[in-house]
């Protein structure tokens, strides 16, 4: 056995696993010998990552077909593992669409809401209590580099980010005198369908999110290898320039630097 599954097998659980990051997570974890809990809304993407992860890693696999807003959601995926030990939880479903926030139609904020927050915590809840019991495990939240930097034209995405990314840096304090590692994972622009929801593709008019642009599979390598080791991951060294940069902005200003940005991209985008 590997020593990552020593310390986060047997079981990890993906969320947001059928595309993207979260299906590079899961298969970079099956592919260190832990089975992989697959959980997104589209059933048959997820059966086919869990057909190619069995026969390529002869690990197991189980798919649960959910959509985590929903109320009962988080009892339902739990119902379907079962006794099965979660020893790594990816908190990683998630969307987002750079929008004025008075022009966003309310049932996206609730979703949002739901998703990158209420889920991950009521998962994060149910399975930290067991690592601790067990002295070993791991959570990773997916956060974003928008979860670093107050980002205008995504202020609702920009501070549910925030919030995985605190509650990785506290929770991290918290757990690690029980053996559970902590990971906020803070990606910036990445090559996924995360841009597909009816617009164009963002490097499409801005040269700087071109050079940020990010693969899942770096993002989700840079924070299976910082898991453990540090607290907070930035893959790439663009946006670890970028994040480093904006530090030392006064407050007060950037919000209206990102406003100034995210315009742009947004006018580039619908031009
Ligand atoms: N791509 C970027 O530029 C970027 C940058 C920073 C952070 N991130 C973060 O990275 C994470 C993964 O995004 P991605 O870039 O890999 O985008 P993606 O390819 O669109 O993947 C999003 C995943 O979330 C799942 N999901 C969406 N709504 C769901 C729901 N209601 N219930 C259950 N699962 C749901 C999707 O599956 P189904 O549609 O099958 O449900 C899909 O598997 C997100 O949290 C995102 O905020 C992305």
């Amino acid at each position: 056995m590997s020593a990552f599954a020593a310390r986060y097998g047997p079981w990890a659980l993906v969320t947001g696993a059928s595309s993207g990051i979260g299906a590079e997570f899961a298969r970079q974890i099956a592919s260190r010998g832990v089975h992989v809990v697959l959980v997104a809304r589209r059933a048959e993407r997820l059966a086919a990552l869990a057909h190619e992860i069995e026969g390529r890693d002869g690990v197991q696999t189980l798919v649960v077909a959910a959509d985590l807003t929903q109320d009962n959601a988080v009892d339902t995926v739990a119902e379907r593992i079962g006794t099965r030990a979660i020893g790594l939880l990816v908190n990683n479903a998630g969307f987002g669409r750079s929008e004025r926030f008075i022009e966003q139609r309310e049932h996206n904020y609730d979703r949002m809401l739901d998703l990158h927050c209420r889920a991950p915590l009521l998962l994060t809840h149910r399975f930290a209590s067991p690592m601790a019991e067990r002295r070993h495990g791991g959570i990773i939240f997916t956060s974003s580099t928008a979860g670093l930097i107050p980002t205008a034209r995504l202020a609702h995405y920009s501070a549910t980010k925030s919030w995985g990314h605190f509650m990785a840096q506290t929770l991290h304090a918290e757990l690690r005198h029980d053996g559970v590692d902590v990971l906020s994972a803070c990606p910036g622009p990445t090559d996924t369908e995360f841009f597909n929801d009816g617009e164009s593709h963002p490097s499409k008019g801005s040269r700087i999110i071109r050079w940020q642009m990010t693969q899942p599979s770096d993002v989700a390598h840079a924070a299976l290898a910082g898991l453990g080791r540090t607290t907070v991951v930035i893959p790439g060294l663009s946006n670890k320039l970028i994040v480093a940069l904006l530090r030392l902005v006064p407050a007060h200003f950037i919000g209206r630097l990102t406003d100034r940005a995210m315009r742009k991209v947004m006018q580039a985008r619908h031009s």
